[in-house]
C-alpha cells in the first residue's frame, strides 16, 4: 500500500498575494482538501483564500469545529477529522488541511496532527509555513514587532493576562471577545496600541489607539492588537 501524502498548509492572512510559492504549487497538485469550518461560518476564511489556486475538480471535505471549550467534544471533533484525513491516505489520495496565517500558531492542524501521528507514516506528513496574521498586520503599519534584543510576546485575549499588558512589546490575538476590557486596562497601564481587523481582506480595519467605549459593539474575530510604548507614541494614520 501506497500512502497519500498530507500537508497542513498555511495560506496566509487573507491578501491573495500572501501566500507563499510552496503553498500554491502544493494546492495545485492536491486531490482532496480539508476545510477547517465552524457552524457559523458561511464559508471558511481558508478556503476563500485558497480556492483560487486548486483544480477546479479538487476533492473537498470539511472538518467541523465544534464551537465549545469542551475538551472530550473537542477531541472527538479532531478524532473523527483524522479519520476521515486518514482513510482518504490511505486509499493513496493526497489531502491538504488549509489553515490561516501559519500553522504551527493557534490552528487546528496541530490537533489534528497529533492525532494523525502514529497512524500514518511521519514522512509522508509536510506542514507548509505561511505568513502570520501578526506579521502581515505589523507591516501594514509600518511597525517592527522588535527591534534589536528586545522581547516580543504574542498573547491569546483569555483570562489572566493582565499581569503580561506591560511587556514593551506585544502582539494580542483573539481579541474579539474582550476588547473593551482589554483596551480599558491598557488605558491604565499608559499603553499605546492600534487594533487591525481582517488584515489584507476588502474589509480590512485600523484602528489607531482604539478606544475601549466602542459604539459598535461588535469586533471582527480577525482582529489582533500591537501594543508598543506609551500612549501619545503611537503613530496617527489618517
Ligand atoms: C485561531 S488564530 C489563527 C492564527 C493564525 N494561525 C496565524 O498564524 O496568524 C485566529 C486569530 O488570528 C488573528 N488573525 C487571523 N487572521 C487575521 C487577519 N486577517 N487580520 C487580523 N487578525 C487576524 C486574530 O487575532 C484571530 O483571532
Amino acid at each position: 500500500m501506497t500512502w497519500g501524502r498530507f500537508y497542513g498548509v498555511g495560506v496566509g492572512p487573507g491578501d491573495p498575494q500572501l501566500l507563499t510559492l510552496k503553498a500554491v504549487e502544493v494546492l495545485r497538485k492536491t486531490d482532496v482538501i480539508a476545510i477547517p469550518k465552524s457552524k457559523l461560518e458561511r464559508e471558511s476564511v481558508a478556503w476563500e483564500i485558497a480556492k483560487g489556486h486548486c483544480r477546479p475538480d479538487v476533492g473537498q471535505i470539511e472538518i467541523e469545529l465544534p464551537m465549545t471549550s469542551e475538551r472530550e467534544v473537542l477531541e472527538q471533533a479532531w478524532e473523527s477529522g483524522a479519520e476521515r484525513i486518514r482513510r482518504l491516505l490511505a486509499d493513496g489520495q493526497t489531502v491538504a488541511f488549509i489553515t490561516l496565517g501559519d500553522p504551527s500558531l493557534y490552528s487546528t492542524y496541530t490537533y489534528l496532527l497529533d492525532k494523525l501521528k502514529g497512524k500514518i507514516p511521519e514522512e509522508r506528513i509536510e506542514t507548509v509555513p505561511g505568513i502570520m496574521a501578526l506579521a502581515a498586520a505589523a507591516a501594514r503599519v509600518n511597525l517592527p514587532l522588535a527591534e534589536g534584543d528586545e522581547p516580543l510576546l504574542i498573547l491569546p485575549s483569555g483570562e489572566g493576562i493582565e499581569d503580561y499588558l506591560g511587556f514593551p512589546n506585544l502582539v494580542l490575538m483573539k481579541v474579539s471577545r474582550r476588547l473593551p476590557e482589554i483596551l480599558a486596562r491598557l488605558k491604565d497601564k499608559d499603553r499605546a496600541a492600534v487594533l487591525l481587523s481582517r488584515v489584507g481582506h476588502d474589509t480590512e480595519r485600523i484602528e489607531w489607539n482604539p478606544e475601549a467605549q466602542r459604539p459598535d459593539g461588535k469586533i471582527d474575530y480577525l482582529s489582533l492588537l500591537i501594543v508598543k510604548g506609551a500612549v501619545g507614541r503611537a503613530e496617527e494614520e489618517n
